[in-house]
């Protein structure tokens, strides 16, 4: 079987690609190689008869075109993903989540074979007052320019479905940590501070609640509905783990693993629009059989292991973070 990957440098997309190659797919990864991407994290692979990288833009209509035809089925992982860099860029995030969709569903359309899963989130649904969970017919309420945009997305793919009859799975996730993901984001970026001793910038009250799941549970997810297709025409699956966590309790966790006194988190002027609370029904996929294994506690301390020995070197890597930092920190450190 044969599979184009897109965004396999990244961070779920790597994971989803060396499980694929693991497996014995024939896997192509399609990579922009963007800030966020990483040759890094599919290093042990390059050598695998059956894993090829490919640089490229899923903007490119062409070479878009080329890779989708012989594959067997499409993963979409290329996104931009951070919501703080949406604020600060919403046109980059338009043009991937949205315009590079819109570009693979033409490919997908004119092979007229290959089954595409585009990875999608539990923002599209903006914030949901406890204790609701949202279904896979929730109503759309996107409230960051990266929410909508993975939300437009949505809208073409299920706009492409019913026209043409493409067969899209759409998988919504909560937030997903592990190894691998740019230090950006909450997890990394505060085990990697509290490591070397530095403050950790909490948003606002640090009330807001997330729901986490550790990559490998999502990579099995993933694994377990490419099994069931193809599906007819368009789905939507959610993958959750019900483990939902307040920030400043995930902050308190990462200082006792750290063993880092508290005082280190540094309250700061919360993100504009801080969506409260994300939660997921994943009933249709527990249904199927599949049950998240990693528990937070195990996950996180697993992840915080990863940071204290990959974060520095991963932060000096990606020479565009310390102006980002400045830039979105500066300010609210000082
Ligand atoms: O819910 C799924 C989404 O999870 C994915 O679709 C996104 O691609 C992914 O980035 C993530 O979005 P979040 O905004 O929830 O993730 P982030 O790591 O940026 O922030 C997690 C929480 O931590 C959020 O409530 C904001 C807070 N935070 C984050 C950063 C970077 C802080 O308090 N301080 C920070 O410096």
């Amino acid at each position: 079987m044969k599979a184009l990957i897109t965004g396999g440098c990244g961070f779920i997309g790597s994971h989803v690609v060396r499980d694929f190659v693991r497996r014995g797919w024939e896997v192509t990864n399609l990579d922009k190689l963007t800030y966020a991407a990483s040759l890094e994290n599919v290093a042990d692979l390059a050598l695998e008869p059956n894993y090829r990288f490919v640089r490229g833009d899923l903007c490119d209509a062409a070479l878009v075109r080329e890779l989708v035809a012989g594959a067997d089925l499409v993963l979409n992982f290329a996104a931009e993903t951070h919501v703080d860099r949406s604020l600060l860029d919403p046109a980059a995030f338009a043009r991937t989540d949205v315009e590079g969709v819109a570009c693979l569903l033409e490919a997908v359309r004119a092979d007229g074979r290959a089954a595409l899963i585009h990875m999608s989130t539990d923002e599209v649904f903006g914030s949901l007052p406890a204790p609701l969970e949202a279904a896979e017919d929730h109503p759309f309420a996107p409230t960051s320019p990266y929410s909508a945009s993975k939300a437009a997305a949505e809208l073409m793919i299920r706009a492409c479905c019913e026209t043409y009859g493409l067969p899209v799975t759409v998988v919504r996730s909560c937030n997903v940590y592990g190894p691998n993901q740019h230090i950006e984001k909450f997890i990394p970026l505060f085990a990697t501070r509290a490591v070397a001793g530095e403050e950790m910038p909490l948003y606002g009250d640090g009330l807001q609640e997330r729901e986490w799941l550790f990559v490998a549970d999502l990579v099995e997810a993933l694994r377990l509905v490419a099994a069931s297709l193809p599906a007819p025409g368009y789905q939507a699956i959610h993958v959750g783990s019900g483990e939902r966590i307040a920030n400043i309790e995930v902050a308190r966790r990462i200082c006792q693993l750290t063993e880092r006194p508290a005082e280190l988190i540094r309250p700061v002027l919360d993100r504009p629009g801080h969506d409260r609370r994300y939660a997921l029904d994943c009933s249709k996929l527990r249904a199927m059989g599949w049950a998240p294994r990693i528990p937070f506690e195990e996950g996180l301390a697993r992840t915080v292991a990863w940071y204290a020995e990959n974060g520095p070197r991963r932060a000096a890597t990606d020479p565009s973070f310390a102006g980002y930092f400045e830039q979105q920190y500066g300010a609210r450190l000082s």
